[in-house]
């Protein structure tokens, strides 16, 4: 009974169902309605469907709520927060702790998408018994419904734990940030034989869906071709099934990088700037506080 309850529910309504209602009452400018939250076979059934997936990364509380307001089917709380929250050059130095602190602050921001939390580097190398502890605490502590690892064929083992466990993963292959030491650097990987391999890997060890980051366009469109899950692409053109951007970069909130492939959807960075220097001004003229802002 309970089984027919959620079958149906899914057949009646689809992704770009829930995107038109969410958007639609928030340009009406009404509270936004409870709506169905996005699972993991939402993913895999909007493949089907060609649905575009959407998918952003968030590290707190606010922005998550952001993006779960305006529509997005997934966040990604990344281990880029080591570059755009934390300051540092790469997102090596992220502890597994940090990831379940902001996955907390993300989770109590979100009604709808999936939240999916990164792990980090050296969390999930040495053993699958390892990797299988540390996603658990990312589920049981930080509140994640799946979890991200990257690596192909060398973290099969991993994800086939993970998954027996009914821990959903998405994979990660192509340009793996983890291992920017082995690249040399942020870089296009070119290697199509082996991403593909790598792909299929993932796929065959119980991945619901693939991040295929900074690959020719051509090839992210053979693995999407050749796999049955869905591809999420960043930084390898239109063919995946869904896309995700790190959200910092595309609203213009972290300059210090920024690839080829981010498109600036907002100028946000210029905006803050902006308004912290009126703040100034204002305070230093004395016309803010004005009497509006004060208590009687
Ligand atoms: O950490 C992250 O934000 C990511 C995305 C770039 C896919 O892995």
């Amino acid at each position: 009974m309970r089984f027919r309850i959620i079958v149906s529910r899914m057949e009646v309504t689809t992704l770009s169902d829930l995107e038109v209602r969410m958007s639609s009452s928030i340009a009406n400018g009404a509270a936004a309605p409870r709506e169905r939250p996005v699972q993991v076979p939402d993913f895999l059934a909007a493949r089907k469907r060609g649905h575009r997936l959407t998918v952003l990364t968030a590290y707190d509380y606010t922005f998550a709520k952001l993006l779960d307001e305006a529509g997005v089917d997934g966040i990604l709380v990344g281990d880029s927060l080591g570059m755009v929250f934390q300051g540092r050059d790469n997102s090596l130095a992220v502890t597994l702790d940090e990831m379940i602190y902001h996955t907390k602050a993300v989770v109590r921001g979100v009604r709808r998408s999936l939240v999916i939390a990164d792990m980090p580097f050296m969390t999930y190398q040495l053993h699958p018994q390892q990797a299988l502890e540390n996603a658990g605490r990312l589920v049981k502590e930080g509140g994640a419904q799946a979890v991200k690892l990257e690596g192909g064929r060398r973290t099969a083992a991993a994800i086939a734990a993970i998954t027996q466990a009914d821990i959903p993963v998405m994979a990660h292959v192509g340009m793996t940030p983890q291992s920017i030491h082995r690249f040399g650097g942020f870089r296009v990987q070119r290697d199509a034989e082996k991403i593909l391999e790598d792909a299929v890997a993932v796929e065959q060890a119980g991945a619901f869906a693939v991040v295929v980051e900074c690959v020719p366009s051509e090839l992210a469109a053979k693995i999407t071709e050749t796999l049955s899950i869905p591809t999420i692409g960043i930084g390898a053109g239109s063919q995946c099934d869904g896309q995700i951007l790190v959200t910092p970069d595309m609203i213009g909130l972290y300059g210090d990088f920024r690839p080829k492939f981010v498109k600036l959807f907002a100028s946000l960075g210029d905006q803050i700037r902006a308004a912290v220097q009126e703040y100034t001004r204002e305070v230093r003229s004395g016309s803010f506080p004005g009497t509006e802002h004060e208590y009687r």
